[in-house]
C-alpha cells in the first residue's frame, strides 16, 4: 500500500475543507471507528512481526500527519470565524454620539463656580448665610440702625411683623440678640454674612459669600431676586491698597484679559468707612460692553462696577472684634451683572425666566468645569 500518496491526498481534502463541518466530515472518514485509517490501523493485529515492523510506523506517521492536519485546519476556520464575527460587531467609534437629552449650567451657577475658584487660589473660604434674615444681621449690626435713612434705599421685602415674636422661649421679653426681638425680612444684600461670619469664626478672615438677595424692585437691569457675592478679609494692617489689588487680580483672572483698569471713587456705605465705590473701562464691541482699558481712552467710558470699602469700626465690633486691633476690607458685586458683562447677554429678566431656549444658548456644559489653568470660562 502506498501511504505517502494516499497520506498526500487526505491533507489535501484536509487543506480544501471550507468550514469546521467538512473538516468534522474528514476526521470521522480518516479516523472515526469505521474510519478509513482507523481501518489500517487495525490490519497491524494480522500482521507478521516483520511486517508490522515496517508497516506500523508508516500507518502510525500517516494517523499523525491527518490528526495534526486536521487539528490545524480547525484552528484556522476557527480564528476566522471569530475575526468575522468580531469584524460584523464591531463599532465606530468616529461616528457622532446619538442626540441625548442634555441639560445645561445656568449662567448665573457657572459664574459662580469662576469666582469660587478665582477666590479659591487667592485663600478665600465660601461662607453662607440665610436668606430668612432678621433686621439686626441685614441692618443694625452693619450700622443702620432703625431709623437710619439707607434703610429706606433698600427696597425691603419684609415678612408681616409678629409682636409675639419678641418673646424668646423661656417668656424673657426684648432679647439682645439672636433673631428674637427683631424683624424678619428677605436679605436685601450679602452683607449679612459679614456678620454671622465674624461673630462664628472670629478672625483673621478671608471669605467670599455669594447668594441670592432680595428688593422689591423690577425693570431690565433689576429683577426682585438677584445674585451677590460679598468679600471680606479681616487682618491686622490691612489697607485699601489690599483692596485695590484684590479686585484687581479678581477682575483681571474673571474676565480672562490683563488690561483691566479700576477708578476708585469715594462713596458711601454705612457699614465702610471710607468706601469707595469701584468703576472699570469699557468700550462697545459689536453692540456689546467689553470690559477693557481705561475709561479715559478714546471710544472707552466708565462703568461702576462694585461698591467696596474699609471695614466700618462699628461693624467690627457688631462682628465680636476690637476694631483697634483688627482691619479689613469687603466689597460686593451684582453676580449677574458680572454675567451679563462677560457673556455678553442684556436683559436680566431672561436669567430667571426659565425659557429652555435661553438656557440651549447661553447655558454651559456641565463638564466645562472653571479652573484657572484650563480657564474660568472655558467652553464658551
Ligand atoms: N452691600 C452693598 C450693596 O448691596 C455692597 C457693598 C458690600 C458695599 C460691601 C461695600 C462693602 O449695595
Amino acid at each position: 500500500m502506498d501511504y505517502a500518496a494516499t497520506g498526500q491526498q487526505a491533507l489535501a481534502r484536509i487543506a480544501d475543507a471550507g468550514d469546521l463541518d467538512s473538516v468534522e466530515a474528514l476526521r470521522v472518514e480518516f479516523l472515526g471507528k469505521q474510519g478509513s485509517i482507523s481501518g489500517l490501523l487495525k490490519t497491524l493485529g494480522a500482521m507478521s512481526p516483520d511486517e508490522r515492523q515496517s508497516e506500523g510506523p508508516q500507518i502510525h506517521g500517516l494517523r499523525e500527519a491527518v490528526t495534526a492536519a486536521l487539528t490545524s485546519r480547525k484552528e484556522v476556520l476557527e480564528g476566522a470565524a471569530l475575526e468575522a464575527r468580531l469584524a460584523g460587531e464591531s463599532i465606530d467609534l468616529s461616528l457622532p454620539a446619538p442626540e441625548a437629552p442634555r441639560g445645561s449650567i445656568h449662567p448665573v451657577s457657572q459664574v459662580m463656580d469662576e469666582l469660587a475658584e478665582i477666590f479659591a487660589d487667592l485663600g478665600f473660604a465660601v461662607a453662607t448665610g440665610p436668606e430668612i434674615e432678621d433686621d439686626w444681621h441685614n441692618f443694625t449690626a452693619l450700622n443702620m440702625p432703625e431709623s437710619h435713612p439707607a434703610r429706606a434705599m433698600h427696597d425691603t421685602f419684609y415678612f408681616p411683623d409678629k409682636s409675639d415674636s419678641t418673646t424668646a422661649p423661656g417668656g424673657t421679653t426684648n432679647a439682645p440678640s439672636g433673631t428674637y426681638g427683631h424683624q424678619m425680612l428677605l436679605r436685601t444684600h450679602t452683607s449679612p454674612v459679614q456678620i454671622r461670619t465674624m461673630l462664628e469664626q472670629g478672625a483673621p478672615l478671608r471669605i467670599i459669600a455669594p447668594g441670592r438677595v432680595y428688593r422689591s424692585d423690577s425693570d431690565a437691569t433689576h429683577t426682585p431676586m438677584f445674585h451677590q457675592i460679598e468679600g471680606l478679609v479681616i487682618d491686622k494692617h490691612i489697607h485699601l491698597g489690599h483692596l485695590k489689588w484684590t479686585l484687581e487680580t479678581f477682575l483681571k483672572a474673571f474676565f480672562e484679559r490683563d488690561d483691566i483698569v479700576l477708578r476708585l471713587r469715594p462713596s458711601y456705605f454705612p457699614f465702610t468707612e471710607p468706601s469707595v465705590e469701584v468703576d472699570t473701562g469699557y468700550s462697545f464691541e459689536g453692540g456689546r460692553r467689553v470690559v477693557g482699558g481705561s475709561g479715559d481712552d478714546p471710544g472707552h467710558s466708565w462703568m461702576e462696577l462694585l461698591g467696596s470699602g474699609m471695614v466700618n469700626r462699628h461693624v467690627l465690633e457688631a462682628g465680636g472684634l476690637d476694631p483697634d486691633e483688627w482691619q479689613g476690607f469687603a466689597f460686593g458685586v451684582g453676580v449677574d451683572r458680572l454675567a451679563m458683562l462677560k457673556y455678553g447677554m442684556n436683559d436680566l429678566r431672561a436669567f430667571f425666566d426659565g425659557d429652555v431656549r435661553w438656557l440651549a444658548h447661553y447655558g454651559f456644559s456641565a463638564l466645562d468645569v472653571p479652573t484657572l489653568s484650563g480657564g474660568v470660562g472655558a467652553g464658551v
